[in-house]
């Protein structure tokens, strides 16, 4: 085990430790006294001032391979250039089976397969521009399907493996998708909802017995027997659509994210600079490809970079974590707060039960990092943790920790070479240092958002003042340009690292026939960040019972997803509204926290 000369001290608990999202001045600058100065071992990216005030984005296109007339395929840049730089024959998937059992595949396997699945979704019709989703837990077709999409020039639509029927009727009826690729324990869901989908016109079924299976639907299998291993990737306008991600907002159903290729520039760097990727790494994104962590850095950038990655489909245990980095020698590790919260928990001795000997870089993202977890970190496994923020819809990290920087615990670092974020009030007014504020970024990174699916209204949303991108996050920076991340400006829950819309839980919540109304929060917990909390009103003449509620929060989880369910639900006669009928989560909020509750003029029986 690699440990950092620290002073003891630094590794004992500290009750008085500023805590990410405190809006405390002062404890901002406790966080700023303990500054983590890091030996500096060689880094890809080692002076930051230098490359901060002179990158800029089209240096980065020289690592990325172009076609004729600046045409590019994201998918050629993660596969297909690496049969011919020499990385043929290396381990591009390390992909660990819920039963342990781990799988290599080699660019070259992944290239072939890849091809392969890619003609048969051509035959099946498929053309560019066409959604295609991916509905799989962390197989290695699920790697291959979405580089087949991506090279037929399709739009590839990320599909989390635990979303239930309303989750994906949202996705699927809101995009049009044309294909879905699943397997036999997840389609259930799909045929749930099946005639409610009328654009959907094939369903491909990994490891399915073709028996079973209805009219066009087709197994995984039979469809790339005798296909061809060549397949030409299509050469695709850098700003047309390579991907598609739904993520929430405070309001309405889920939103479509649309990535583009040109965003494989973004990747390519951050995964370069920030994961500090290089050819003998083992890196592993604990993320599912279902989120756009999981897209992002568990498939394109480090790919890009011609990184061996590690998918692991087993369920989250301090132990049997642990043993994955030790028998794979995991090298680079992205993980997020929550796990590393219940690693934590798990305690001191399983980490030093197992070796870590091969860990050299660890990174974070989703939610805010305590400064309790990255000292506990730095102590046992003797290495800081790098947080990054970003968002589905800024498609790439954007403030970080790179490894030549020092780190604040508690923050989430600086912009990344190439960004410039800033803290501006209601006007897009900068704010100085110290001062909470909107965190805003000057629009024109490469893998921004290009579009809010068929919603423009939503997209403009984003840029209300011109020259910025609002992200909808408050947040200070402090006199040495390091930004501290204060909370969401909107309803949008985090829990656990995933990003949760009140509305859909509101409206999976009222399709249970015992409740008429619901409002849902986010209520602090130490170990996800929040969980959802929901307070309902029940239908006339229903009787509360612990059984009801029980009842309730499994249809949730059913009929959403198992992140997305109520962990607590209360019941109230009524719940506060405005004049005009909608629900007043911030008061909710303000009662659940014993908070001031603030203006309620608008409330509907004043
Ligand atoms: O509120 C911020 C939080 O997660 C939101 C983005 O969620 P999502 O689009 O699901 O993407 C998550 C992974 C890229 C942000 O608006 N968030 C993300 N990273 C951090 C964070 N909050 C605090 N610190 C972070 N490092």
């Amino acid at each position: 085990m690699k440990l950092v000369d620290k002073p003891a001290k630094a590794h004992k608990k500290d009750a008085s430790a500023p805590q990410s999202g405190d809006k405390d001045a002062s404890k901002v600058a406790q966080g700023r006294a303990e500054l983590i100065k890091k030996p500096a071992p060689r880094a890809n990216i080692e002076n930051y001032e230098q490359e901060y005030a002179t990158f800029n984005w089209d240096d980065a296109k020289k690592e990325i391979s172009y076609f004729a007339g600046g045409k590019m395929n994201a998918a050629y840049n993660a596969v297909d250039r690496h049969i011919h730089d020499g990385r043929r024959n290396k381990v591009a998937l390390y992909s660990v089976g819920a039963n342990n059992k781990i799988e290599k595949l080699t660019f070259q396997d992944i290239y072939e397969q890849s091809n392969k699945i890619g003609n048969a979704l051509k035959k099946l019709g498929v053309e560019r521009g066409d959604r295609v989703f991916v509905f799989l837990p962390r197989v290695p077709e699920l790697y291959t399907s979405t580089i087949a999409i991506a090279k037929v020039g399709a739009i590839a639509g990320p599909l989390f493996s635990a979303f239930g029927p309303d989750a994906l009727r949202d996705r699927l009826i809101d995009s049009e998708a044309k294909i879905i690729i699943t397997n036999p324990q997840l389609k259930p869901k799909l045929d749930a909802i099946r005639n409610q989908l009328p654009d959907l016109e094939y369903v491909i079924v990994v490891g399915g017995d073709k028996a079973q299976l209805g009219e066009r639907e087709f197994t995984y299998e039979e469809l790339v027997a005798g296909e061809s291993e060549k397949l030409q990737c299509a050469q695709m306008d850098p700003e047309d659509p390579l991907y598609l991600l739904y993520t929430s907002g405070t309001t309405g159903k889920p939103k479509g994210v649309v990535h583009v290729h040109n965003d494989i520039v973004g990747h390519h760097m951050t995964s370069k600079w920030v994961l500090d990727l290089r050819d003998d790494d083992i890196y592993w994104c604990t993320a599912d490809p279902g989120w756009v962590t999981g897209t992002v850095y568990g498939i394109f950038g480090p790919w890009s970079l011609g990184a061996s990655v590690v998918s692991y489909e087993g369920r989250f245990d301090a132990a049997s974590w642990y043993s994955l980095i030790d028998r794979l020698k995991v090298t680079v590790w992205y993980t997020a707060p929550t796990a590393l919260r219940m690693l934590m928990k798990g305690g001191d001795d399983v980490v030093y039960a197992h070796s870590l000997e091969s860990l050299r870089h660890i990174t974070s993202v989703g939610e805010p990092l305590n400064p309790e977890v990255l000292r506990w970190g730095h102590k046992v496994y003797g290495l800081p943790i790098h947080d990054t923020w970003w968002q589905t819809e800024t498609g790439m990290q954007l403030i970080v920790n790179l490894p030549c920087n020092p780190i604040k615990p508690g923050s989430m670092g600086k912009p990344l070479p190439g960004i410039y974020a800033a803290i501006v009030d209601e006007d897009g007014e900068e704010l100085p240092p110290g001062r909470e504020g909107k965190l805003v970024v000057r629009p024109g990174w490469p893998a921004m958002l290009r579009e809010v699916w068929r919603n423009e209204e939503k997209y403009k949303e984003y840029f209300k003042i011109p020259g910025w991108y609002f992200s909808g996050d408050n947040a200070v920076k402090d006199e040495e340009g390091f930004f501290w991340f204060i909370g969401r400006a909107d309803d949008v829950i985090n829990t656990a690292g995933h990003r949760v819309g009140p509305f859909e839980v509101e409206s999976a919540l009222i399709e249970h026939p015992a409740v008429v109304e619901a409002g849902v929060i986010g209520k602090p917990d130490a170990e996800r960040g929040e969980i959802i909390k929901a307070f309902i009103v029940l239908g006339n003449g229903v009787v509360q019972t612990d059984e009801l509620l029980e009842e309730i929060k499994e249809f949730t989880k059913r009929q959403l997803a198992a992140h997305a369910y109520p962990r607590e639900i209360e019941v109230k006669e009524t719940l506060p509204k405005t004049r005009s009928g909608k629900i007043m989560r911030r008061l909710l909020k303000a009662w659940e926290l014993k908070l001031p509750t603030g203006d309620t003029s608008a409330l509907e029986d004043d």
